[in-house]
């Protein structure tokens, strides 16, 4: 078995690789770590009226996310409660209510059961339907209409959890007067990797950029009149981590014109908000560049550009289902949010030119790990360990430089701890004192 206190040293930088393989570290991850975290659960053009349903996954957990008659929004697990069969199989829709389709127990709404077949000649009316409700999420939030579930009572607050990171969510979420939306329809696949490569990535990872997506960058460049299509290796840039989230690139710097895989009506769009833009986020917010992003556990996105949020959902220590979304400005001409979604299947979809430079990066790895000596053989995440600044470059908490594995130590160090089983109050603990001596360094 794998130890515990010694598997991730964020202060050192170092992992050990079996805890991408590990059978018991991922039964462990999920109770305490997918068990006791805020988890994307759906945005709320996805529910747009009462009755309104989307089917999703906390982690390996079927729930169901219903758009309630009083408007407010509420999530059960998606399990009968007579032999654990889905309640709903559809993907979406609108209900009044859901029927099991093994033996047709039903459930209201919010998840309680309100009907059993044969009530009185199979149970003689014996059966005490108010126990036998549908096991619900107890607490969601909203944030800005995405909504978030989790099972722990003792999970701090949303806009707790989210710390810092609030700065940089907000940086694509309250971007436009209108708000955002989601593109109809999930798209999903399966990769062969442990999630945590992807959500890591995510988080913090602009080092991959010119390497792994060097030929997809070039294709796409191909015959179009662009500047570089990637910030130069030079361009001054930061990446934050705090509470196991992180940014993973966030350029100082203003295009010059328009890059490849920004269609022209939206690069002309785009500028024409500029200065909406800047009145919302502030200038220098506005105009930064910041692509990866990851809120721990396993919700990301890419900024500027590539305009896809997903969520990487475990199958297994080796596995997980992407699903994933197109977002748009809700006000965007139509030609505009057209543009986008082309452009994002074009780029991060399951064919998209960059996504695949990814997902086979993490399917080789996690092929590799299957050798006994590739398990066992220390993982570097050090790069630019000990230069991390606290509330500098008008960005808050923690950063480091963009080429940094700064956002990746702060994930590991929260997953870590969660799946140690250390409580929220020592983790929220912890959190102050290095704060406090972050903002203390000289
Ligand atoms: Fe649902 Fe039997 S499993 S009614
Ligand atoms: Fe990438």
């Amino acid at each position: 078995m794998i130890d515990l206190n010694t598997m991730v040293d964020p202060g050192q930088g170092r992992n050990d690789p079996r805890i991408y393989t590990d059978q018991d570290v991922y039964q462990r991850e999920l109770e305490y770590v997918f068990g006791r975290t805020w988890l994307f659960l759906a945005h709320e053009s996805q529910l747009p009226k009462p009755g309104s349903f989307i089917q999703t996954y906390m982690a390996e957990d079927p729930v169901l996310v219903v758009r309630q008659r009083d408007g407010s929004v509420k999530a059960f697990l998606n399990q009968c409660r007579h032999r654990g069969m889905r309640i709903c199989r559809s993907d979406a829709g609108v209900s009044k209510a859901f029927t099991c389709t093994y033996h047709g127990w039903s459930y209201d709404l919010e998840g309680n059961l309100i009907n059993v077949p044969l009530e009185e000649r199979a149970y003689r009316n014996e059966i005490d339907k108010s126990e036998w409700g549908a096991l619900k999420v107890p607490r969601i939030a909203n944030y800005r209409g995405f909504y978030f579930g989790t099972w722990s009572q003792e999970t701090p607050e949303f806009e707790d959890y989210l710390g810092d990171m609030a700065f940089y969510f907000d940086a694509v979420v309250d971007r436009f007067d209108g708000g955002l939306d989601l593109a109809p329809g999930t798209t999903k696949w399966v990769i062969d990797c442990n999630w945590k490569f992807a959500a890591e990535q995510f988080a913090s990872d602009m080092y991959h950029v010119p390497v792994s997506h060097a030929s997809g960058l070039t294709a796409l460049s191909d015959g179009l009149e662009v500047t570089a299509p990637l910030p130069s290796l030079e361009m001054p840039g930061r990446q934050f981590g705090g509470n196991g989230h992180g940014s993973g690139g966030f350029f100082s710097q203003e295009r010059a014109s328009r890059p490849p895989f920004i269609g022209e009506a939206t690069y002309a769009w785009l500028r024409s908000r500029e200065k909406e833009t800047a009145e919302r986020l502030g200038i220098d917010r506005a105009h930064k560049v910041h692509n990866h992003n990851t809120v721990f556990p396993n919700f990301s996105w890419l900024g500027n550009g590539f305009w896809t949020m997903r969520v990487w959902h475990p199958r297994g220590p080796g596995q997980i289902e992407v699903w994933s979304w197109t977002y748009l400005p809700k006000n965007a001409p139509a030609e505009v949010r057209a543009e986008i979604r082309q452009m994002t299947q074009r780029t991060f979809s399951p064919a998209g030119s960059f996504e695949t430079d990814d997902g086979e990066n993490w399917t080789e790895i996690q092929r590799n790990l299957r050798g006994y000596k590739a398990r066992h053989n220390t993982f570097h995440t050090g790069m630019g360990l000990g230069h991390e600044e606290y509330d500098v470059h008008g960005l808050p908490g923690e950063s480091n430089d963009v080429f940094a594995e700064h956002a990746a130590r702060s994930f590991y160090r929260r997953w870590s701890d969660l799946v140690k089983g250390k409580s929220w109050t020592e983790i929220q603990e912890s959190d102050k004192t290095r704060a406090l001596s972050m903002s203390e360094r000289p």
